[in-house]
């Protein structure tokens, strides 16, 4: 069998903890089938920073561009305030892999209803589909000028129709496939770019007549999420309202440590950028108690995405499931499990 290749950025804070625990079930996985697996690392964030002065060195940009799709952790912290942002990186690495979608799927999971603040959590799922190269992240001009009272700041949001078309048509064949209806999100009573949004999906949507669509303004959506979380089964929006959104959804699911999102480009079998919703969570970084799960579920999407291995992905995400249907719950959860514990217990169950 061909070996397969993983480039490991693990970043900073919680980044290390989680991306470890996801490279301890690869090395199981790897033993219990038999396939053959080469994993590099490379700096990222804040850690490259301070190794080399720039959040995305070049030595990381060479390592990427050999292709292998790439597993990382999270970038950021407070003793980056000044000076380059580690964030900055992870912005750079998405542009340099030109990876346009990201795909932020939500799910509450069995055993974790108490955890959902919602009071009806049964069933709740859906995925949250994200332009991710494009809006206010990079539109330039970003500057700042003035000065005391008349200094300002300004960034730029904006979007060509084929940025759109390309992210729409993608969120459109997941409806379709997963037979549920696509909401699009914008602020199309207020931007322009949002106009540009809604006109476009309105033209793809003549491609599938089979797929209702409802477009939704972001500030009631955002209300609706919470309310009537069974409108969201596939989200389709632009970058900045797909970054506030996903995190929401974490919230819904009990916890923003359980998202895993896939950063891609194009179609299925090619690389990508598989990362999990959450940041570096200072707060409890180093304290080996961060939630591995977002990081399991991004390893098994890479999985499934890049190196199409169904069987193997599929066997990640239900030992992840298994656990915390048995009780297995870092602090964010409730529990008193940490990373360790709860990467092994996923273990468990994966040599079941
Ligand atoms: P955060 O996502 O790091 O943390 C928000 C809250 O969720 C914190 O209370 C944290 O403890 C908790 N949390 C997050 N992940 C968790 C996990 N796996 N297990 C348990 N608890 C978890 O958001 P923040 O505090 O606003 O940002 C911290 C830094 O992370 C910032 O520098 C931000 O820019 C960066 N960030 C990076 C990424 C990324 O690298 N993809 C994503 C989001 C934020
Ligand atoms: C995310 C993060 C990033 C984003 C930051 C760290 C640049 O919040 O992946 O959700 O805003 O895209
Ligand atoms: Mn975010």
């Amino acid at each position: 069998m061909a070996t397969r290749h993983l480039l490991v950025l693990a970043g900073d804070g919680i980044g290390p903890e989680v991306t470890s625990a996801a490279l301890r079930v690869l090395d199981n996985i790897v033993r219990r089938s038999g396939i053959t697996v080469e994993v590099a690392s490379g700096l990222i964030g804040g850690a490259a920073i301070d190794a080399t002065g720039t959040p995305l060195p070049d030595e990381t940009l060479a390592q990427v561009h050999k292709g292998s799709p790439v597993l990382l952790g999270a970038v950021g912290g407070p003793q980056w305030a000044d000076g380059p942002r580690p964030e900055a990186g992870l912005l750079d690495l998405r542009r340099h892999m030109a990876l346009w979608a990201n795909l932020r799927p939500f799910e509450v999971f069995a055993g974790m209803q108490d955890q959902s603040p919602l009071k009806r959590p049964h069933g709740v799922k859906g995925l949250i589909i994200r332009e991710l190269t494009g809006g206010a992240y990079f539109g330039e001009p970003r500057e700042r000028g003035g000065e005391g009272d008349q200094g300002w700041a300004l960034d730029t949001m904006i979007y060509h129709r084929y940025e759109i078309e390309r992210i729409v048509r993608l969120g459109f064949h997941y409806a379709e496939r997963m037979k549920a209806p696509l909401t699009s999100v914008d602020k199309a009573n207020v931007l322009e770019s949002s106009r540009l949004w809604r006109e476009t999906v309105e033209r793809v949507k003549r491609d599938f007549p089979m797929v209702p669509v409802v477009h939704r303004l972001v500030d009631a959506a955002a209300m609706d999420m919470v309310v009537h979380p069974e409108h969201f089964q596939v989200v389709v929006t632009e970058n900045l309202f797909g970054d506030i959104l996903s995190d929401l959804a974490g919230g819904l699911v009990g916890s923003l440590g359980l998202l895993g999102s896939s950063s891609v480009a194009g179609q299925p079998g090619t690389r990508g950028l598989f990362e999990p919703v959450h940041g570096s969570a200072p707060d409890i970084a180093g304290q080996g108690i961060a939630n591995p799960v977002g990081a399991l579920l991004s390893l098994a999407s890479l999985m499934r995405w890049s190196w199409q291995d169904d069987a193997s992905a599929g066997a990640v995400e239900t030992a992840v499931k298994e656990t915390l249907r048995s009780g297995v719950r870092t602090p964010d959860l409730g529990g008193s499990d940490s990373t360790a514990s709860m990467t092994e217990a996923v273990i468990k169950q994966l040599n079941r």
